[in-house]
């Protein structure tokens, strides 16, 4: 461990979970104040005033938290946005997805063959960025640049379009093939170089049902912001590798080498400092983990004793099967209900409570049905890059 031995390390971990779990967390630490010219650009962007704004070019914004929670399908207006470069400028006559790679028939499809030649399919499925609840793991100090999301990098989607499989089956799958490879057509710069975001998935997943072309949100074309005219929606996965602005698609033998896949969205262990970063160590992020969260009542809120709803969202890749929620700072456990269907859908969850007046610990955790369960601190999954924060989520609350 470079710089730092390990009792050092420890006790750096130590200070950071009881930061994730002061009560009270600032609402968005590192926020952007939002002046005439980014409520314009948000405007634009068909997104709500009230998205939280963590980067302004390019535009980086969470959900607002109560909105989220309201309607299991999340209006595109509020859909958290994550984007590495500004939203490319495509023309839709000229524009073409590329098929290509270990195929027995290269493709160079139109928006309107796409539309035309492959059954449509629809398909509720949550996104979430991989640095969802980051600021429950990093902070200013130590977020090396990060943008510091909180409960707010996620949506449920009705993606429409067309099977990524269909497609794949047109252009004759080689045997040697073992990945799909994503390019978008967005222009990011790192360094010197300029490149569009790319990541892969692996064969078998690329032709799992679930995995869409997508050209539609919630019954309407695709927005500019989230990848119109096709982006690639990989549900259970990390919301990076739902590649967006879609330009090519790759069939190869090893994942994409792309920077996205091989430097960035990776997870290392927590020994690994940000030396690591250039080596190209740490492994690639693929399924997302299972995870929950409360939205009302909010952080530090005084609620009036009596009967009250305590409400949140819940994930997994692996089907969920129990949310639970404790009072006392994870003494003892009650189920909440759970609402929402489908295979890769979030899940709403809700329970009544009758509370007394005091202080309260509030602390939620969810199962899935592999028997994944949330950890109960930060310290078991801590690494630099504030990746997959998952543990137990606490809420200090006074009923008066
Ligand atoms: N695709 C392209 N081309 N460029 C990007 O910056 N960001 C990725 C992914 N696809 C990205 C992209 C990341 S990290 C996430 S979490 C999701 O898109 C976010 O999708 P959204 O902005 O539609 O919510």
């Amino acid at each position: 461990m470079s710089g730092m031995n390990r009792r050092d390390f420890l006790k750096q971990v130590t200070a950071l979970a009881a930061l994730s779990q002061l009560p009270g967390l600032p609402a968005a630490v590192a926020q952007i104040e939002k002046d005439e010219d980014l409520l314009a650009l948000l405007r634009e962007l068909g997104k709500h005033e009230e998205m939280t704004v963590y980067r302004a070019d390019p535009l980086n914004a969470g959900s607002p938290l109560e909105p989220l929670r309201a309607t299991l399908e999340t209006p595109a207006d509020i859909f958290y946005l994550r984007n590495h470069a500004p939203v490319p400028a495509l023309d839709a006559d000229s524009w073409r997805l590329e098929v290509d790679g270990l195929v027995e028939r290269p493709l160079s499809l139109s928006l309107a063959d796409l539309q035309r030649d492959f059954p449509r399919h629809e398909q509720v499925a949550t996104l979430q960025c991989a640095g969802f609840r980051r600021q429950e793991m990093l902070n200013e100090e130590n977020a090396w640049g990060a943008l510091l999301w909180c409960s707010d990098a996620i949506g449920n989607g009705r993606w429409g379009g067309v099977r990524l499989r269909d497609v794949l089956e047109a252009a004759g799958v080689q045997a040697e093939a073992k990945h799909l490879a994503a390019l978008g057509l967005d222009e990011i710069e790192e360094g010197r170089v300029t490149f569009g975001f790319g990541g892969s998935i692996p064969l078998d997943k690329a032709l799992g049902e679930e995995i869409l072309l997508a050209d539609e949100l919630n019954g309407a074309p695709l927005p500019a912001a989230h990848g119109w005219p096709l982006r690639l929606v990989a549900p259970g996965y990390i919301g990076a590798r739902s590649v967006k602005w879609l330009g090519r698609l790759t069939l190869q033998a090893g994942e994409s080498d792309n920077y996205y896949q091989q430097r960035a969205y990776k997870v290392f262990p927590p020994d690994v400092d940000t030396d690591m970063t250039a080596t190209g160590a740490g492994e690639p992020l693929g399924d997302l983990v299972v995870n929950s969260v409360f939205i009302t009542p909010a952080a530090d809120a005084e609620l009036a004793a009596g009967p009250q709803f305590l409400r949140g969202i819940a994930i997994a890749s692996q089907p969920l099967v129990m949310v639970e929620l404790s009072l006392d700072g994870g003494e003892s456990w009650q189920e909440a209900g759970l609402s929402g269907a489908g295979r890769w859908s979030w899940r709403f969850w809700e329970a009544e409570v009758d509370l007394t007046p005091g202080d309260y610990e509030l602390v939620v955790r969810a199962r899935d049905q592999a028997g994944n369960i949330q950890p109960p601190t930060v310290e078991e999954i801590w690494n630099f890059k504030g990746y997959m924060t998952n543990h137990w989520q606490r809420r200090s609350i006074r009923v008066v």
